[in-house]
Order: C-alpha cells, then sequence, then structure tokens
C-alpha cells in the first residue's frame, strides 16, 4: 500500500515545498505520496517563494509548480506521516487532531536524524537562510527515504 506523506510549516512557500520536492526526488512515486501545507493562510494559491526556487534549482530540483495550501483536519484522514519542520507548526498541526491516532501521526522533521537542532528555522526574513534549509530538509529527508 502507498504511505502518504505531509511536509508542514507555517506558510508552505518557503520550508514545506523543499520538503515536499526532496522527498519526492528520493522516493518511488508508485510506493510513496509527498505532498505540502501550511498551518497559516497567508499565501493559500501561491507559488514557492522565490528564493526556495532559487535554492531547489540550484539542485537541479524543480519546484515552481506547487500551490500554497492550508492545513486542514481530514489531511489527518488523508496521511499517514505528518512532518512539521519546526515546534511552533508541530504544537498547532497538533491542536487539530481529535484522536490519539492523529497525534501519533505528527512528527518533527529532525527528529529523523541526529542533529544538533530539532528544528528547520523560519527563513522568510533571513535570505541567507535558505541553504542551511536546503541541507537540514535534504539530510532528514534522506534518512525517511532509507525508512520507508
Ligand atoms: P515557511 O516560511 O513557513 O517556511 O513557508 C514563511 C513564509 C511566510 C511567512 C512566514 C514564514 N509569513 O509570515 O508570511
Amino acid at each position: 500500500m502507498k504511505t502518504n506523506v505531509l511536509m508542514v510549516c507555517l506558510g508552505n512557500i518557503c520550508r514545506s515545498p523543499l520538503a515536499e520536492g526532496i522527498l519526492q526526488r528520493k522516493v518511488n512515486p508508485e510506493q510513496v505520496f509527498v505532498d505540502s501545507a501550511g498551518t497559516g493562510g497567508y499565501h493559500i494559491g501561491k507559488a514557492p517563494d522565490p528564493r526556495s526556487i532559487a535554492v531547489a534549482r540550484k539542485y537541479g530540483l524543480h519546484i515552481e509548480n506547487q500551490q500554497c495550501r492550508q492545513f486542514q483536519k481530514s489531511d489527518f484522514q488523508k496521511f499517514d506521516v505528518i512532518y512539521a519542520m519546526d515546534l511552533s507548526n508541530f504544537n498547532n498541526i497538533l491542536k487539530l487532531a481529535e484522536t490519539p491516532e492523529d497525534e501519533n501521526k505528527v512528527k518533527l522533521l529532525l527528529t529523523e536524524v541526529d542533529l544538533p537542532v530539532i528544528e528547520v528555522p523560519d527563513p522568510y526574513y533571513d535570505d541567507n537562510g535558505f541553504e542551511k534549509v536546503y541541507q537540514l530538509i535534504d539530510t532528514a529527508c534522506t534518512a525517511i527515504a532509507k525508512k520507508l
């Protein structure tokens, strides 16, 4: 059976579009479906941030066709694993959980790897943060793809 994985950040324009594209490239699309969403609704319908598009392109990855959407309660039914980029996203997703089963699906992305940080930092106000964000997400997605 297919595993459905959802990547979640705040805006769904910087971090989670990268996580969606990076994990997608590392898995067999017949076995794993990857999507992304934001806990906030500020950018619904928009393409990813140009800075995320640029860092992805640097590594040969095209994410510009993605479209921002907001996380919904129904995502708990659709997805097997929900990865939050930071603790704020993690807590906001958990607030929408209705059952222990829902709660168990929510994980902090960087807990999949042994790193000195547990959050993917929000790069929205840091033009220089996108490379670091890419590397953190890439490391975590390599571990996830191996496990799936
Ligand atoms: P993201 O970054 O959560 O990685 O997509 C952000 C994007 C937009 C905003 C904050 C963070 N914003 O405040 O509009």
